[in-house]
């Protein structure tokens, strides 16, 4: 679906919509501070009845002032609504307190993204994740993911986890339609993929590939099962051409992965995974293209988390358009066998075969 294809706004909306673009880092911050001085949560409490600014006040231990603001703040954003002297919830506001999707994108944004932000534009300009610094001294994230400090580490890998755990299961079943035997899961991360599948299929085996911090992790977490043995551990930096793949798998799985890389990386790590896949092998590509998406929220969440790999993660890549991704798809010699639109939140997955 193509949403972006009219500007239908009135233009009372527009320079309404430019007004809340103009403070939106302040719009972003008194948000998360009605949400996590429990203002909100106090005020939704109250149900229809609502509570004045000196119930509210007096109940969280706040000043008089600081509420007030933040609250006249929520009036202008849309989070509470007054009348007479009290206040009540909007929709919008409920959404912010409650939605686990919108929590798991504020946290990421504030705790990853925020103050890296504000060199966004030097970044466009270098190639480079010119944000990545405020949180550590590595050339891409993904060398820092084991090493980030608490709450980061924790609201990247909840991002991470939230849109791709969604998926799991729907993709298991069509992963094991072709019978694989062995499985490459190509930054397998913390290995919860890789879990799904051992305890899906008694005889399958797995080779994981990652960077040697989020490996560690995995088998930590894979050593607690009882599949422990069916398991190979490759730590590779995908980055380095050199690095060929083994042979003899006849599925390879890559999900939320070649996101991560640059259009010419895409090519490289598909023509490696080319000359490693069975004859006959799939290869299964699990992505967020945000000119897939079924409805316009979606596609606007990827169109900003594009920003933060340019940003953050690694300068060069982003989250793609589909038609970008099946003429890197076609160059490294892979033609799209089926594909499957709208599985758990966002995702698309892709069968390739060779040409
Ligand atoms: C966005 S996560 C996706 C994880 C998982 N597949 C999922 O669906 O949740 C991308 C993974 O790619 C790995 N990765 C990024 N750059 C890499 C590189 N240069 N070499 C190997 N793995 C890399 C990261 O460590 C991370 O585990």
């Amino acid at each position: 679906m193509n949403f972006f294809t009219k500007d239908d706004k009135s233009a009372f909306e527009a320079i309404t919509a430019a007004q809340f673009i103009a403070f939106a880092p302040i719009v972003f911050q008194a948000t998360k501070s009605l949400r996590d001085l429990g203002i909100l949560a106090a005020v939704e409490e109250s149900r229809t009845i609502g509570l004045t600014l000196e119930e509210i006040y007096t109940k969280l231990k706040l000043s008089e002032y600081g509420v007030r603001v933040l609250l006249e703040a929520g009036l202008g954003i849309g989070l509470v609504v007054k009348n007479q002297d009290k206040y009540t919830i909007t929709k919008t506001g409920l959404f912010i307190l409650n939605d686990r999707m919108t929590n798991v994108n504020m946290d990421f944004t504030n705790d990853v993204c925020y103050e890296g932000m504000f060199s966004l534009t030097d970044s466009i300009k270098q190639g480079k994740p010119t944000g990545l610094k405020v949180l550590g001294d590595w050339p891409t994230v993904y060398e820092g993911l084991a090493h980030l400090p608490k709450p980061i580490q924790d609201s990247w890998f909840a991002f991470d986890h939230y849109y791709s755990d969604g998926s799991f299961d729907q993709a298991l079943a069509e992963l094991f339609k072709r019978k694989p035997k062995h499985i490459l899961d190509i930054g397998g991360n913390t290995g919860k993929f890789t879990m799904k599948c051992l305890n899906y299929d008694a005889d399958v085996k797995m080779t994981m590939f990652d960077l040697p911090g989020q490996l560690a992790m995995a088998k930590e977490n894979i050593a607690k099962t009882p599949f422990a043995d069916r398991v190979n551990y490759h730590p590779i930096n995908i980055l380095d051409d050199a690095n060929r793949f083994p042979k003899g798998a006849d599925a390879i799985w890559m999900s939320q992965f070649l996101d991560c890389f640059s259009e010419d990386e895409i090519v490289s790590i598909l023509k490696r995974c080319h000359e490693a896949i069975a004859e006959d092998g799939s290869i299964y590509i699990m992505e967020t293209f945000w000119d897939r998406q079924k409805f316009r929220p979606g596609a606007f969440s990827l169109q900003m988390t594009s920003l933060y790999f340019t940003n953050i993660a690694n300068g060069n890549s982003q989250m793609y358009d589909s038609a970008v991704f099946n003429r890197l798809i076609d160059r490294a010699g892979f033609k799209v066998v089926e594909q499957i639109d709208n599985v758990g939140i966002s995702h698309t997955i892709q069968v390739c075969k060779k040409k």
